[in-house]
């Protein structure tokens, strides 16, 4: 006797599985961080940024917050894609109020010092938080694990710390394109054995984060973009078949047609500068999932516009293959209360095609 496939209860698996929905699924990119202050409460109790994601008790709490206050339909893991370069022997510093801070790859030496042995045991507490966010999430809640695709991961890096274009990575890019090869494959390496360990452990969808993959021309972004994260979704697939990937290649531009056909991903996440009428012809339209792409800085507006911009999303992406989202991350000024309206406004809504 043929059993039925059972059913998905999840709002957010539903759509990523390409079900029709009267509303989209919601979450938003950075959900917990210092715009709350229960986050802010709970980084201080943890001691510092980096002793909070190692924390695991205290990283499955701040997880949590977001999904307690609004009822996201999916809780997505807090930890940083530069756990990964540390992970490896890198040093990383969080200094207050100045981002990531990394001891700078200089030499193919320094590189050749990086190494896979101790990933698992250092990353360790991450795997133990995503097992208490797992079993305590509400069950129509997704959990999402994540990690930094390679180019970007790569270009912390190399640079030490973020900027505007990423230079000493394209220099490598450019003028030892062999030398960053082997960056990138180690990297691809460690990604999958993380991944794999957050999916065991019950993350249920992965989203990797390339927040630089518009900085590269072409050639070079199917090299260190397309290529790594392919390599990656097609491991994790071997081991996973069921976990449905989420890729977010930010500026990516024309680049996002075709860039999920190529990398096997299953949705793209949209950044904020990309045309809708665009996305929606190019990619939507073609039978895409698409996830995002409102403007942190409207949320953090607020009122009409916010409104507006809502608006415009819902009537480019309706009914099905939707993920309401931002285009980036949440900004830490962003008053919880527009959060609120946002959540009425994608909510309160019925959607059609
Ligand atoms: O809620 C979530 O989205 C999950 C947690 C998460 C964080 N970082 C926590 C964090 C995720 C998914 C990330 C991804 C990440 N980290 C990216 C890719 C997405 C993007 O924003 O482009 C990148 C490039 C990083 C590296 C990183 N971490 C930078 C450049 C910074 C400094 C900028 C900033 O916002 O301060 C961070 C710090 C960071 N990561 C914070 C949080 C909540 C703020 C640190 C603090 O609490 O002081």
């Amino acid at each position: 006797m043929k059993t039925a496939p059972i059913p998905i209860q999840k709002p957010f698996l539903r759509t990523l599985a390409g079900e029709t929905s009267e509303r989209p699924p919601i979450w938003l990119m950075r959900q917990a961080g210092r715009y709350l202050p229960e986050y802010r409460a709970t980084r201080a109790q943890a001691g510092s940024f980096l002793e909070l994601c190692y924390n695991p008790e205290l990283a499955a709490e701040v997880t949590l917050q977001p999904i307690r206050r609004f009822g996201f339909d999916a809780a997505i893991l807090f930890a940083d894609i530069l756990l990964i370069p540390q992970a490896l022997g890198q040093d990383l510093a969080f200094k207050e109020g100045e981002g990531p801070l990394l001891a700078a790859i200089r030499s193919e030496g320094e590189l050749a010092k990086l190494h896979l042995d101790g990933l698992h045991q250092r990353l360790g507490p991450v795997y133990e938080a995503v097992g208490r966010i797992s079993e305590a999430l509400p069950k129509e809640t997704t959990l999402i694990g994540f990690a930094g695709a390679p180019w970007t991961v790569a270009t912390y890096m190399l640079e030490g710390h973020g900027g505007n274009d990423q230079a000493a990575a394209k220099v490598w890019a450019f003028g030892n394109p062999v030398g960053l090869d082997r960056l990138i494959t180690l990297l691809v390496s460690a990604t999958v054995s993380y991944l794999d360990r957050q999916i065991q452990a019950g993350a249920e969808v992965v989203q990797l984060f390339d927040t630089w993959a518009g900085v590269l021309p072409d050639e070079q972004f199917q090299r260190y973009c397309v290529a790594p994260v392919k390599a990656i979704i097609a491991q994790l697939k071997a081991l996973h078949p069921q976990v449905k990937v989420i890729a977010f290649p930010r500026g990516a531009g024309v680049n996002y047609d075709g860039y999920a056909a190529a990398t096997g991903a299953d949705a793209l996440g949209l950044d904020y500068t990309l045309p809708l009428g665009w996305a929606r012809e190019h990619l939507w339209g073609k039978g895409q999932v698409v996830q995002g792409n409102l403007d942190p800085r409207l949320l953090l507006v607020g009122g009409q516009a916010l409104a507006d911009g809502v608006q415009r999303l819902l009537r480019h992406f309706g009914g099905r293959n939707y993920i309401f989202n931002l285009g980036h991350g949440i900004l830490p000024e962003t008053p919880p209360a527009h959060v609120e309206q946002l959540l009425r406004l994608v909510r309160g809504t019925s959607v059609s095609a």
